[in-house]
């Protein structure tokens, strides 16, 4: 019988996220997820939070360290895309990215660890993109918060790796969700025709690579960029 665990799923609302949720719930652990508005989903422990907000990351931790326990397991997916060629990107469109990207994961990894350190144990899993590595045109501030969340785990995994605290990156090709809904039917074929399995990747394959990252069986990997891409960023 598995180790029930408390999991911390940030834009675990919808999407992938939920996704990942699911899985975790699923296996037999407690699961928290953060949302900004409407209704979280069903079966699973909502708490409102702002990852662009210090305070309401201190207050949603709060939150599920009473009602779950420590945070053993966080997934840092929450994301959101401006995407607009770079002449026309407004310093706004640009910074706004990378605060919830970028700084709003340091935000919630920083107050993660925290409880992992007094527990000597934690994993950590970001999601970051194929396109942090190959780029895009009208992405740029897009790309630049996902490569680096690179570089950022892979100091925390140099950081937390004596404390058995592994921290692991998760790079989606393209997957069906609201986040892809709005692409043109012209640029899904565009993007389909390039990537060798010839299809989007369901959020439930995202969620795979993101378990295994946080089981026991992989334990011995840390600092690691996992592609779940259909083969799009080969040789990256
Ligand atoms: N879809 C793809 O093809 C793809 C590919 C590669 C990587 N990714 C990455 O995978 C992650 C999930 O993407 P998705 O496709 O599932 O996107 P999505 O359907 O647009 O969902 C985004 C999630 O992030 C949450 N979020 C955004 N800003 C937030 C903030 N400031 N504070 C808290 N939560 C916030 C949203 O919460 P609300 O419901 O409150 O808005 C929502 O739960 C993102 O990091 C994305 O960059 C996606």
């Amino acid at each position: 019988m598995p180790v029930s665990r408390s999991v911390l799923v940030t834009g675990g609302n919808r999407g992938i996220g939920l996704a990942i949720a699911r899985a975790f719930a699923e296996a037999g652990d407690r699961v928290a997820v953060t949302y900004r508005s409407g209704e979280p989903p069903e079966g699973l422990l909502g708490v409102k939070c702002d990852i662009t907000d210090s305070e309401q990351v201190e207050q949603a931790f709060k939150e599920i360290e009473a009602a779950q326990g420590p945070v053993e397991v966080l997934v840092a997916n929450a994301g959101i895309t401006r995407d607009t060629l770079l002449l026309r990107m407004s310093e706004e469109d640009f910074s706004s990215v990378l605060d919830t990207n970028l700084t709003g994961t340091f935000r919630v990894v920083k107050r993660a660890t925290k409880g992992m350190l007094r527990a000597r144990k934690g994993r950590v899993v970001l999601i970051s993109s194929v396109v942090g590595l190959l780029g895009s045109a009208g992405q740029a501030n897009y790309a630049a918060s996902k490569a680096g969340l690179v570089g950022f785990a892979r100091s925390v995994a140099r950081e937390l790796g004596s404390r058995n605290i592994t921290c692991n990156v998760v790079a989606p090709g393209f997957v069906d969700t609201d986040m892809t809904a709005v692409l043109s039917e012209d640029r899904r074929a565009e993007i389909v025709s390039q990537v060798p399995l010839g299809r989007y990747a369901s959020p439930a394959e995202i969620a795979s690579a993101v378990r295994f990252l946080s089981s026991d069986e992989a334990a011995y990997i840390t600092g690691a960029v996992i592609p779940v891409d259909g083969g799009l960023g080969m040789g990256h």
